[in-house]
C-alpha cells in the first residue's frame, strides 16, 4: 500500500519555506537574492540578522520533527506501516523541492536534523553534536552538515535498525546532491566561513 497520507502530510509540512517567509516578514528582503541564494538558516545569517537565522533553523527543524511525530501518532495514519519514516522522508523532499517555489528549495540540513531527532533521538543528538564540533573546528556550515549527514545512516543503523538506516541513507543522498555546489567550493577551498558573505 502506498503510504499516501504520510507522504502528503510530510511533503506539505516540509515545503513551507520558512527562511523565505521569515526574511520577508523581518524586512530583510528576498533571501534567494542574497549570498548563496539558499533559503536555509546559514544563508539567512548572511543578512546579518541572527534572530531571523535562529528562527529559520528552529522552524525548519520543527517542521521535520512535526511531520515524523504527527504521522507516527495520528490514528488516521496508523493503517500505514512506518508512517513516521515516510512522512520524515517527504518532509525533507518537500523542503528540497517545494511546489510553492517551483521546486527550488533548500538543502535539507535543519529539516533533516529535525526528522532525525524525532525518528531516533540519539542519532539526531549525535548529528547535532557532529555539526556543532565541525562548525567550531572548520567554521564552515556545509562541511559540518555534510559530516553529520554522512554519519547519519551508520548512527541510524546502530540505534534504530535497518528501516531507520534506509530513511537516513535516502535523506543523506538528497542532502549531498543538493550540496553539489558547496562540495565543489569545499574542494576548491573557496567555501565561505559561517557568517561571511
Ligand atoms: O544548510 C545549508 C548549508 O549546509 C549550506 O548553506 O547557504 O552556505 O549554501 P549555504
Amino acid at each position: 500500500m502506498i503510504p499516501i497520507l504520510p507522504i502528503i502530510l510530510g511533503y506539505l509540512l516540509g515545503s513551507i519555506p520558512f527562511g523565505l517567509i521569515i526574511t520577508r516578514l523581518g524586512g530583510a528582503g528576498d533571501i534567494r537574492q542574497i549570498g548563496s541564494g539558499n533559503i536555509g538558516a546559514t544563508n539567512v545569517l548572511r543578512t546579518g540578522r541572527k534572530g531571523l537565522a535562529a528562527a529559520t533553523l528552529l522552524l525548519d527543524g520543527l517542521k521535520g520533527a512535526a511531520a515524523v511525530l504527527l504521522a507516527a501518532n495520528w490514528p488516521l495514519m496508523a493503517q500505514f506501516p512506518h508512517a513516521g519514516l515516510w512522512a520524515g522522508l517527504f518532509a525533507v523532499i518537500g523542503h528540497l523541492f517545494p511546489v510553492w517555489l517551483r521546486f527550488r528549495g533548500g538543502k535539507g540540513v535543519a529539516t533533516g536534523l529535525g526528522v532525525a531527532l524525532a525518528a531516533c533521538w540519539p542519532q539526531g543528538v549525535l548529528m547535532c553534536l557532529i555539526w556543532l564540533v565541525g562548525a567550531k573546528v572548520t567554521k564552515i556550515s556545509s562541511a559540518s552538515a555534510l559530516a553529520a549527514f554522512v554519519a547519519a545512516p551508520f548512527l541510524a543503523w546502530i540505534f534504530a535498525g535497518p528501516g531507520h538506516a534506509l530513511l537516513a541513507l535516502l535523506v543523506t543522498l538528497l542532502v549531498l546532491a543538493k550540496h553539489h555546489a558547496n562540495i565543489r567550493r569545499l574542494m576548491a577551498g573557496t567555501e565561505p566561513r559561517i557568517g561571511a558573505a
